[in-house]
């Protein structure tokens, strides 16, 4: 099985999943490998990361194409040289068409900041803040063409406690990401998440 990894920024969640597939062994127990890690950012940090992990990283730079379609293509391309089983959005912060979603139907998931269905969309934190919410937390679901709405595959609650701003509970959220999404993946790939 082959796991490609999209990414936009730092690329922590990223990070965590490679780091549990190599200390959970996961090609000894899933038969699963990390291909590549692909960014639409040339900058983003993790793509170093990743190459000094020995694993291909690559960017398809969404700025040079005029269309949306036309970058969308491009990413599949590359994507589809690693043949995955599993494509992982990890802070990808694109969205990407229905064609592209169709191609990669079933076997896709993303990770949101928020207990979906509340709070999709962006600057969940801050919203979830203003809304004077008690818990808040983390999502990982499968893509479909409904943004954010697609089959949810697990969830982790944080509190949101007294003084909190978007910083802070962005923090307490992400390391709930980390411990969330290497848990679910490793799921997705044994079969016990189907
Ligand atoms: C974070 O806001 C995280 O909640 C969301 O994407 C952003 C960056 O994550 N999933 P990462 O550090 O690039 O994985």
């Amino acid at each position: 099985k082959s796991v490609v990894i999209l990414i936009s920024g730092a690329g922590s969640n990223m990070q965590s999943i490679v780091s549990a597939a190599l200390r959970e062994d996961w090609a000894g127990r899933h038969g699963a490998r990390i291909a590549a890690v692909i960014s639409n950012r040339p900058d983003a940090a993790g793509l170093a990361w990743a190459r000094e992990q020995g694993i291909a990283a690559e960017a398809v730079d969404h700025r040079a194409f005029a269309r949306r379609e036309d970058f969308d293509t491009a990413l599949a391309e590359a994507i589809d040289r690693h043949a995955p089983t599993l494509l992982v959005l990890a802070g990808f912060m694109r969205i990407l068409g229905s064609a592209f979603v169709a191609h990669y139907a079933g076997r896709m998931v993303n990770i949101h900041p928020s207990l979906l269905p509340a709070f999709t969309g962006l600057d969940t934190h801050k919203r979830a803040l203003e809304a004077g919410c008690t818990v808040h937390g983390v999502t990982v679901h499968r893509v479909t063409a409904d943004l954010d709405l697609g089959p949810i595959l697990g969830q982790a609650v944080v509190p949101v406690l007294p003084g909190d701003t978007p910083e802070l509970l962005a923090a307490r959220v992400l390391a709930q990401e980390h411990r969330l999404y290497p848990r679910v993946l490793a799921g997705l790939l044994s079969g016990e998440i189907s």
